[in-house]
C-alpha cells in the first residue's frame, strides 16, 4: 500500500468499487503479461490443485455452489464433471452480468477457452475446450446474488444445501474482521449437506489486494494464517481431506499475501 491509496472494505464498497472486465484483466487474461507476471504459469498452478482432488474420483454429487465467483468460471471446469447442477454467484452485479454473458455465450463474453483447455489437458480425455464449454454451460442451473457476510447467503435458493461448496479467493477478502471471517465459514459449513465437501482457496498473510479496484485504492482482506484455518474448520466439524500450499505469494503491489492455500475439507 502506498500512503495515497484509499482502504475499501465491506459490501458497498464492492457494489461501488469493484470493476469486473478490469478484474478480468488483471487476473485472467492468459496471452497478455499485465501484471508483469507469469500470469499463464500462475493459472496453470491453480487448475492443476483442483484437478488433482477432482482426478481422485471421491467428490461427487448433485448440487454445487460456488460463492463469490466474481466473474470467473474457472474453479467449477472440473468440477462439472462431478456434479450435475451448479449455481454460481457474486455479490457485484457487474460480476453476476459477466458470468451470465459466459453462460449465455454471447459474442462479448469473456474468453475462458484456454483455461478449459488446460483442464482438459490435464485430464487427457481428448475433450474440446469447447465440448467442456458446452457441458459447463448446460451444468450452471443459476447466477445468483450472495452475500457471504449474511445468513442466508443467498436470499434466491430458499436456504437450500449442497454437496459441495467452493469459495476461492473470497473468505478473507470479503471479511472486514476476525468475527466476521469465522461467520462466513461457519455459514459455509451449514449450508453443505452431511458429507459435503468445501474447497477453499485461502489468501494467508494478506491485509489487501487491488486486483479489480479503480485506481489508488485496494479491498482489505483479513490476515490469516495455514493454523488458523485449518484449527477453525476442525472446530467447525469438518474432516480435512486435502490442504496444499501453491507457492503464490503476493507482489507487494497487487496484493501482499505470504502464500496461496488450497484446503479440502468434508462435513
Ligand atoms: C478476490 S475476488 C475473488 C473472485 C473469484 N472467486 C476468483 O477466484 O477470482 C473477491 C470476490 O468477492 C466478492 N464479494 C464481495 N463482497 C461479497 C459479499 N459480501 N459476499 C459474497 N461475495 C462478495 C467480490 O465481488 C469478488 O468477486
Amino acid at each position: 500500500m502506498s500512503s495515497t491509496d484509499v482502504f475499501l472494505a465491506g459490501a458497498d464498497a464492492y457494489n461501488n468499487k469493484f470493476d469486473a472486465e478490469q478484474y478480468l484483466k488483471d487476473c485472467y487474461q492468459l496471452d497478455q503479461d499485465v501484471v508483469g507476471k507469469d500470469s499463464k504459469n500462475w493459472m496453470v498452478k491453480w487448475l492443476t490443485q483442483i484437478h488433482k482432488v477432482f482426478a481422485k474420483g471421491n467428490l461427487k454429487g448433485k448440487k454445487l455452489l460456488e460463492l463469490g465467483a466474481g466473474p470467473c468460471i474457472y474453479a467449477t471446469i472440473s468440477a462439472s464433471k462431478h456434479y450435475d447442477e451448479i449455481v454460481t454467484s457474486d455479490y457485484v452485479k457487474g460480476n453476476r452480468e459477466q458470468l451470465t454473458k459466459w453462460r449465455n455465450n454471447d459474442h462479448d463474453c469473456f474468453d475462458w477457452n484456454p483455461h478449459i483447455q488446460i483442464v482438459c489437458d490435464l485430464e487427457g480425455n481428448g475433450e474440446t475446450a469447447e465440448e467442456r464449454a458446452k457441458t459447463l454451460r448446460e451444468r450452471i442451473v443459476d447466477v445468483a446474488f450472495c452475500d457471504a457476510l449474511k445468513d442466508p447467503m443467498l436470499p434466491s435458493r430458499n436456504g437450500e444445501k449442497y454437496d459441495a461448496i467452493v469459495a476461492f479467493g473470497v473468505v478473507e477478502e470479503v471479511a472486514p474482521d476476525r468475527n466476521s471471517w469465522l461467520q462466513i465459514l461457519a455459514c459455509i459449513v451449514k449450508y453443505l449437506n452431511p458429507g459435503g465437501v468445501l474447497l477453499l482457496g485461502n489468501s494467508l498473510g494478506s491485509t489487501f489486494y487491488r486486483r479489480g479496484a479503480s485506481n489508488n485504492r485496494a479491498f482489505a482482506c483479513y490476515k490469516t494464517d495455514r493454523d488458523e484455518v485449518i484449527s477453525t474448520l476442525e472446530i467447525l466439524g469438518t474432516t480435512i481431506l486435502y490442504e496444499s500450499m501453491l507457492d503464490l505469494p503476493g507482489d507487494g503491489y497487487f496484493n501482499d499475501r505470504t502464500d496461496k492455500m488450497f484446503v479440502v475439507a468434508q462435513k
